[in-house]
């Protein structure tokens, strides 16, 4: 049965009829046409639908609709400010951290969402807060590089 959500998407409100135990990823993917955001594994395990809500990361896979109302979410499309790209994705850009980018805007995201705590974090705290998510491509270390870069650009120089 569908039920009238109303959440803010990347800074606008919106409002989507849909049933609540919906999966977000299926809801900004289908419904609102944000299809930045991937699926991976539909069950909790590759990171690649990460985007925050309420700016803490969350699996969007395992995310129902209702769990989302009121709150705040941000996707990789919101990223960006008038145009300009953030420090996560202009240091992947840099390290060219990506082969297929199946797995990019999870990581960028993920990423952001900690370098936002800890921008001073080492390499092995980078490491483990990467650790949900996973690259097929055997893209990790140049991952790793633009997490750290980015974390340096943002203030965290050590
Ligand atoms: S698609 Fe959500 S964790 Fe893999
Ligand atoms: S770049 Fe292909 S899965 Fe990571």
């Amino acid at each position: 049965m569908n039920a009238t959500v109303s959440f803010t998407l990347n800074g606008k409100p919106v409002t989507v009829a849909s049933p609540r135990d919906r999966m977000l990823v299926w809801v900004l993917r289908d419904e609102l046409g944000l299809t930045g955001t991937k699926v991976g594994c539909e069950a909790g395990l590759c990171g690649a639908c990460t985007v925050l809500v309420d700016f803490e990361a969350v699996l969007s896979c395992s995310t129902p609709l209702g769990d989302v109302a009121g709150k705040s979410v941000l996707t990789i499309e919101g990223l960006a400010l008038d145009g300009k790209l953030n420090a996560v994705q202009e240091a992947f850009q840099e390290h060219h951290a990506f082969q297929c980018g199946y797995c990019t805007s999870g990581m960028i995201m993920a990423a952001w969402a900690f370098l936002k705590k800890k921008p001073k974090a080492t390499r092995s705290e980078i490491v483990e807060a990467m650790e949900g998510n996973l690259c097929r491509c055997g893209a990790h270390v140049r991952i790793l590089d633009a997490v750290e870069s980015a974390g340096k650009a943002m203030g965290g120089a050590r």
